[in-house]
């Protein structure tokens, strides 16, 4: 096992509900070290190109919508596994389907208002971590 990096966003549904610290305590109990850590607001187009994968699907335009509508905070987090840890700690993109335990279904409103991004591999993650933080920002 190497030790890895992978991109969070804790979305606009956590932090207008005030649950910054509890989910980073599942993170800092689940292995993870957040590295690097701001809160800012995404702009249109910021959440434009970040979502730029799914911008074909049906959900794109809500989902662009959704992630404008509040702070969010940005993070890298660090550890063992951490892009497979990371998902396994955030529990299934739909809360209804996501395991006991997990943040997703303690913490998510919807499978849109889900509470929490993660990088879905070691690759893109590389590629979501640089989208929003220099090499200086990182202090692991
Ligand atoms: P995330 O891990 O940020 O990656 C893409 C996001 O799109 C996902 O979490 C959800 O917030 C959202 N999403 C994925 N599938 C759907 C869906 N079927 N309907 C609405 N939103 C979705």
């Amino acid at each position: 096992m190497a030790i890895e990096r992978t991109l969070s966003i804790i979305k606009p549904d956590a932090t207008r509900r005030n649950l910054t610290g509890a989910i980073n305590d599942r993170f800092e109990r689940g292995g993870l070290r957040i590295v690097a850590q701001k809160r800012l607001r995404l702009s249109q187009e910021t959440a434009e190109r970040f979502y730029a994968v799914h911008a074909e699907r049906p959900f794109y335009r809500s989902l662009v919508s959704f992630m404008v509508s509040g702070p969010v905070v940005v993070q890298v987090l660090e550890g063992e596994s951490a892009v497979a840890k990371n998902r396994e700690v955030m529990g299934a993109t739909d809360p209804a389907k996501a395991a006991a335990g997990t943040i997703r279904k303690d913490f998510a409103e919807s499978i849109e208002a889900n509470s929490v991004h993660g990088s879905d591999s070691p690759e893109n993650a590389a590629q979501e971590i640089a989208f929003f933080f220099a090499g200086t920002e990182i202090c692991p």
